[in-house]
């Protein structure tokens, strides 16, 4: 069924879209040079799918997305590469909103709804002096899963948020409606107005929040007060002091 919404993608954005039942990995498929921009690869079941931080992306077959896109944001410094993130997490929190799941951003790029992980994304950047050259976009979206294996910490799906079977397909191609608008904004170089909605839709913007440092005992209370272009998140200390963190140097 679902194929019959990837022929339509297809032909309406004129794109290459490659449907595989069994694959290592989405990203790694769809790093192959006959895939130019916005090209997808989708697979209903990943035997190596990746995850953040060197994790493995778990998904049951046939019930979520797991997909990858190319982009070619040649227009973007390589210094600001997290508006490409900021950009792809809004373009699916607006899809899930569209089907009745109002989600929020976890820093840097995972898809929650109340506490629990709903999406996640990985972006794999080529970088050609101080330029993005070429990036495949991972997608993982829990769309029709309702069992998961209880060594995952949090997850969730769409179909246990609505209480309704949905349809992968309908998600798909409306993720590529937002995904082209929000794009725009990125390449139209509204920056600000990304920006903006991205610490708009972000888990505890503005809200002292428990922060840890990793493989330490230190904890701390810290408000996140901006997420920079280059990805650094900025917390403030209870002191009033101003911190940024890199991916791996903060969890919460
Ligand atoms: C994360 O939250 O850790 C990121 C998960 C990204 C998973 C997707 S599924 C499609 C693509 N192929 C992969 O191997 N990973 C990404």
């Amino acid at each position: 069924m679902i194929q019959k919404h990837l022929q339509e993608l297809a032909e309406q954005y004129k794109i290459k879209v490659t449907y595989l039942t069994e694959t290592p990995s989405t990203n790694d498929v769809v790093r192959d040079p006959v895939y130019k921009e916005a090209d997808m690869v989708i697979a209903e079941t990943q035997t190596k799918g990746r995850g953040q931080r060197g994790n493995h992306w778990e998904s049951e077959k046939g019930k979520n997305l797991t997909f990858s896109i190319v982009l070619s944001p040649a227009f973007l410094a390589a210094q600001s590469q997290f508006m490409l993130s900021e950009t792809i997490s809004l373009a699916l929190v607006d899809t899930l909103a569209h089907f009745g799941v109002e989600a929020q951003i976890k820093w840097p790029n995972d898809i929650y709804v109340d506490g629990r992980k709903i999406a996640g994304i990985l972006i794999e950047n080529d970088i050609m002096g101080d330029r993005l050259s070429r990036s495949i976009v991972g997608i993982g979206l829990n769309v029709n899963q309702r069992d998961f294996s209880p060594e995952l910490p949090n997850p969730t799906s769409m179909s246990l948020v609505t209480g309704t079977e949905i349809d992968r397909g309908a998600v798909l191609k409306y993720f590529y409606v937002r995904l082209s608008i929000r794009y725009a904004a990125l390449v139209g170089e509204y920056m600000s107005s990304i920006q903006n909605d991205y610490h708009e839709r972000l888990l505890y913007f503005e809200m002292p929040h428990t922060f840890k440092i990793p493989d330490s005992t230190t904890v701390f209370t810290g408000t996140i007060r901006r997420v920079e272009p280059s990805g650094t998140l900025i917390v403030e200390r209870e002191d009033g002091t101003l911190k940024g963190y890199l991916f791996k140097e903060i969890e919460f």
